[in-house]
């Protein structure tokens, strides 16, 4: 078990990259099992979430390998058709897997995805869709086991008590490019990396259309074929790093960071008197520390993400005045706020609201990262926090921030890494 040890530092200064998308690469290696052609990705993060997905492919008889920072893909004739508990149960996005395997195998079992520490996930959207393309479903042993004789067009409507779902479009949308005929499908996630899963489909010879948008139409083919693909930066990477500066103060160039992903977190920066400009292929964002409380409301794209809202609520522990976090997505998201309550922050719980009440400095301690999101808000409380802060559970960190210690320490922030007994 390693642990972090965060001491007060800024201001931050420099020039930094976004790797590329976490969750636009998970879907897009997953698409991968769609052809038997070799594929080349650049821009996967080395994070440990892409290193289970990679060999859960693995599993499936696919060979992987790196070759240089380029991703090689070879499923050539894979025969498997099951994603094992061990490693699928580590990670929920595992469930991208079942549409391709559906639609290449005519047959798949992925464990069904359990508790998570974010609050309820389902997947009724996933399985609904599905079963609209023509999957028959059963649960067997704590698994999901599709299977399909034939996979048809149909319109299908994804929207859940929550909005859209961003894996459940992709895996319907994944099923319906192999699938016969037209698949409309309504209330699709508009997300970026939804769209880069599109993009990268189409690059592989699928017809889909309105990616981007509510109403995507996909029009089946026969095969696909391989294909080189970059993915995306990712915007939650380059958000949080918008966020550090944000807190820290300083001058830094966030390259990868776009706008047309970023806005309503522009925004939002903006608001909390923080000087963001569009340049050289990224943002420059600059900040004298003296942030104003703001009120965030977390929503589907384009609103602000909800993978962006425990950064964001640390900010606003230190910001002038009273902000409101409200959670749309995950109503439960809340576990970094006992955390950040234990370094001084003034928090309280309203339903899926957070009202915080910006104190003038945090204080260090021992705290423990219960997920992604969170481990990234602690790191960033502790960054601004008198004394050193601790931070446990950097295994959550290390499943989707490819190097983000690294690069907040080349500019200028003081964390090391330390096994903690
Ligand atoms: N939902 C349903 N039924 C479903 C699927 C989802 O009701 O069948 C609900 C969820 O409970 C939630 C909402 O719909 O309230 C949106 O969930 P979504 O399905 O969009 O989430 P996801 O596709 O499982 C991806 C990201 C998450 C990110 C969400 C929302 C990946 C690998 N994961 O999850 O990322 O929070 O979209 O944007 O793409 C993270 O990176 O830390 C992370 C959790």
């Amino acid at each position: 078990m390693e642990k972090l040890l965060v001491e007060r530092s800024g201001p931050l200064r420099g020039t930094v990259e976004a790797d590329g998308a976490k969750n636009a690469a998970l879907p897009i290696m997953a698409a991968c099992l769609l052809t038997e052609e070799e594929s080349l990705l650049d821009g996967v993060p080395r994070v440990t979430d892409v290193e289970i997905m990679l060999n859960i492919l693995r599993v499936l008889g696919v060979e992987c390998f790196w070759d240089g920072d380029t991703l090689v893909i070879r499923p050539g004739s894979y025969t498997g058709w099951t994603a094992p508990y061990d490693l699928a149960g580590r990670m929920r996005a595992s469930v991208c897997v079942l549409g391709p395997l559906l639609a290449k195998q005519g047959r798949a079992r992925v464990p069904l995805p359990g508790g998570c520490v974010i609050g309820p996930r389902p997947i009724d959207l996933h399985l609904k869709g599905l079963q609209a393309l023509g999957a028959e479903i059963a649960m067997d042993h704590g698994d999901i086991v599709a299977k399909a004789e034939r996979l048809c067009g149909n319109t299908v409507h994804l929207a859940g008590q929550f909005g859209s779902s961003v894996l459940a479009t992709a895996n319907v949308m994944m099923v319906a490019t192999l699938a016969e005929g037209t698949t409309v499908i309504e209330h699709a996630a508009c997300e970026p990396e939804v769209m880069d899963v599109a993009n990268c489909l189409i690059a592989m010879g699928a017809k889909i259309t309105g990616q981007g948008t509510s109403v995507m139409r996909i029009e089946g083919v026969g095969r696909l074929r391989g294909t080189r693909h970059r993915i995306i930066p990712d915007r939650i990477e380059a958000g949080t790093l918008l966020m550090a500066v944000a807190m820290l103060g300083g001058d830094v160039l966030v390259r990868g960071a776009r706008l047309d992903h970023l806005h309503a977190v522009v925004d939002k920066l903006v608001e909390a008197r923080v000087s963001i400009e569009p340049q050289d292929g990224g943002m420059r964002v600059r900040s004298t520390r003296d942030l104003k409380g703001v009120e965030v409301t977390t929503l589907p794209f384009p609103g602000f993400p909800t993978d962006l809202q425990a950064p964001m609520t640390a900010l606003m522990s230190i910001s002038h005045g009273v902000s409101l976090m409200t959670e749309k997505i995950y109503p439960e998201r809340f576990m970094h706020v006992p955390e950040l309550k234990r370094m001084g922050a003034q928090i309280s719980r309203e339903g899926p609201s957070a009202i915080v009440k910006g104190v003038e400095r945090l204080s260090g301690a021992p705290v423990n990262a219960s997920d992604l999101r969170a481990s990234a808000a602690l790191v960033l409380a502790g960054l601004v926090a008198d004394n050193r802060t601790e931070v446990f559970g950097v295994e959550h960190l290390d499943r989707g921030y490819a190097h983000l210690e690294h690069k907040l320490v080349s500019l200028g922030a003081r964390l090391t890494r330390e096994r903690s007994s």
